[in-house]
């Protein structure tokens, strides 16, 4: 039988919205934190026990309130933030709803002491849910201290859902980290069981805060960007394809300084990497300031997600930023000018001069001479498959072939007009396959643009006159293999892209082809002016780069 309706009962109801806004110790940390960033403070410490379940504290040094704020705060609604609903989208403040403080009171029990600057004395409120325990005026520094211990007592069900300690502490640093990314002015500390855990002292700098996040996990390189376009803006910091992880949780997505999860901004940024991450995670830091109009806050109780106006504008600046970025030149490793690649001429000579036996004692000039001879200029190949080359930071390692497939491709994909063929003194007859000779057909004309000359002989004999500027060599398997690399593709739409990949990987140079000085640095050269010199068509990595600084912890000499 059906029951009644009935209107459910304060404390009922306070329990029901209390779990929308706090689903588990970290959101706690969350609305504690960001009520002391709008309260202006300049150093935040928060203290956890026990992953949260135990004890979360939150001291900041913020205005603070008056006794009579200080107990209306823990009512539902009150807030200082807002006061009509437009007021929304002029937002500055993190809060608005004036529902944090009184959901976490009833399903906890929560301590707050709160001075304001001009005032001699603190108040203190202790609750336990509902309930009021002590009220008292009470000695204490400027700003506002919370407590709250023994998070879900009221809501077993909460409380038995918690997951273990480290996890719901993992929880609580991210959304630590998150806070403290964006504030960058203000002092940020973390303790978990009395012992520190994380510290960010003030810094203005946004990938200073950053790497010093992520300095002990050996990321090489940070790049930071920063856009306009009209109203809005997208900055951040990213770190190159490379240094990609197996977890999500260097990424970060911040809308007008508000940490969100965004599907949309998350694609933009993986399609601007696009196939080098090897179904990795890129690690990104991403800003988007934008008009208050142009953006909806206010779509989920725990303001963790936002609604765009704009959703193709975002995507795109997003997009656009990130891509730049990556294959910006501006970015590009710098080669040293440094012609010694072993080690500096100074050191060099003044070794000699001390070991004597070691090197002839012949005059200087020929001293010199042999020096040049035995210390690689420049570039040095190893195995006639990888080129070592000295950075103005440390050195890097190329892999001829994939950095050779990237130079051919770019050449393809950035024609202005069919490229050049060069015309073969003597054609060349291939038999195809019934399968290669109807893929040929069907895309004879995506051949001719790539420099191509191809006539039909007879039945399934065609005859290759001309070749792409790039090719050095042609001969039939090669036409087989390009063939047949494309008939064994599950074809997509991109067939022109597809082919022009495969051709790539098909004529460029091989691992253990022996390069000269000149044709190294043509390589370097060419791969550096193309879109995106960091990865091969198929995605691998062209380049792996070491820091002096690597070299120096390798060496333990830091
Ligand atoms: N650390 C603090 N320092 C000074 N004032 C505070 C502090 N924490 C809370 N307050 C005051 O208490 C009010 C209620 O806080 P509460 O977090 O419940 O709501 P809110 O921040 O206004 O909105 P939201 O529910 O969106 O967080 C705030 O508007 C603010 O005036
Ligand atoms: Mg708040």
């Amino acid at each position: 039988m059906a029951k009644k309706i009935i209107i459910l009962p304060k404390e009922i109801r306070e329990k029901i919205r209390a779990g929308e806004v706090v689903e588990r110790p970290a959101s706690v940390v969350k609305e504690l934190i960001e009520n002391s960033i709008d309260a202006e403070s300049s150093r935040i410490v928060c203290e956890i026990e026990q992953g949260g379940a135990k004890k979360i504290k939150v001291v900041d040094n913020g205005t603070g309130m008056t006794p009579s704020e200080t107990e209306l705060s823990l009512e539902r609604y009150a807030t200082s933030k807002i006061s009509v609903f437009d007021d929304i989208m002029r937002l500055q403040t993190f809060g608005f709803r004036g529902e944090a403080l009184p959901s976490i009171r009833a399903v906890s029990e929560l301590s707050i002491e709160s001075k304001k600057q001009n005032s001699e004395m603190g108040f203190l409120i202790k609750t336990e849910g509902d309930g009021i325990v002590e009220k008292k005026p009470q000695a204490k520094m400027n700003g506002t201290t919370v407590e709250i211990k023994r998070l879900f007592f009221n809501v077993p069900v909460r409380r038995k859902f918690l997951k273990s300690e480290t996890t719901e502490f993992r929880h609580i640093r991210r959304v630590f980290i998150a806070l403290a990314l964006v504030n960058r002015k203000i002092h940020f500390t973390l303790f978990n069981n009395g012992v520190l855990n994380l510290d960010f002292p003030p810094s203005k700098d946004l990938s200073e805060r950053f790497s010093n996040l992520l300095g002990v996990k050996g990321v090489q390189t940070l790049l930071s960007f920063s856009r306009s376009n009209g109203a809005m803006r997208v900055q951040g910091v990213i770190a190159r394809s490379e240094d990609a992880q197996s977890r999500r949780d260097m990424q970060y997505i911040f809308v007008n300084r508000r940490w969100v999860q965004n599907n949309l901004a998350r694609k933009a940024v993986y399609q601007a990497y696009g196939k080098s991450l090897w179904g990795k995670h890129p690690i990104f830091l991403l800003e988007i300031t934008l008009p208050g109009t142009e953006v909806d806050v206010n779509v989920h109780p725990t303001k963790r997600e936002v609604k765009f106006r704009h959703t193709r504008e975002i995507f795109e600046s997003v997009f656009t930023a990130i891509k730049d970025t990556l294959t910006s030149k501006e970015q590009l490793p710098e080669l040293s000018k440094e012609k010694n690649f072993a080690f500096k001429e100074e050191r060099a000579q003044f070794l000699m001069r001390e070991e004597p036996t070691l090197f002839s004692t012949d005059n200087d000039e020929k001293i010199q001479r042999r020096m040049e001879r035995s210390m690689p200029k420049g570039f040095w190949q190893l195995h006639r498959s990888y080129i070592f080359a000295s950075t103005k930071t440390g050195f890097m390692i190329v892999d001829q072939h994939a950095a050779h497939e990237r130079i051919i491709f770019d050449r393809i994909m950035r024609r202005k007009e069919p490229l050049p063929p060069q015309m073969l003194l003597f054609p060349l007859n291939v038999d195809l396959t019934i399968q290669e000779s109807e893929f040929l057909e069907a895309n004879i004309e995506k051949f001719y643009e790539i420099g191509f000359r191809i006539k039909r002989f007879s039945g399934n004999t065609i005859v290759i006159e001309g070749v792409p500027p790039f090719v050095k060599e042609i001969e039939e398997d090669l036409v087989h293999e390009i063939l047949q690399a494309m008939i064994e593709q599950k074809r997509g739409k991109e067939v022109f892209s597809e082919i022009a990949r495969e051709i790539a990987c098909k004529v460029a140079i091989k691992a253990g082809k022996e390069l000269e000085q000149e044709e190294m640095n043509k390589l370097f050269d060419s791969l550096f002016a193309t879109d995106d010199p960091y990865s091969c068509p198929h995605g691998r990595p062209t380049m792996i780069k070491f820091t002096a600084d690597e070299l120096e912890k390798r060496f333990r000499r830091k």
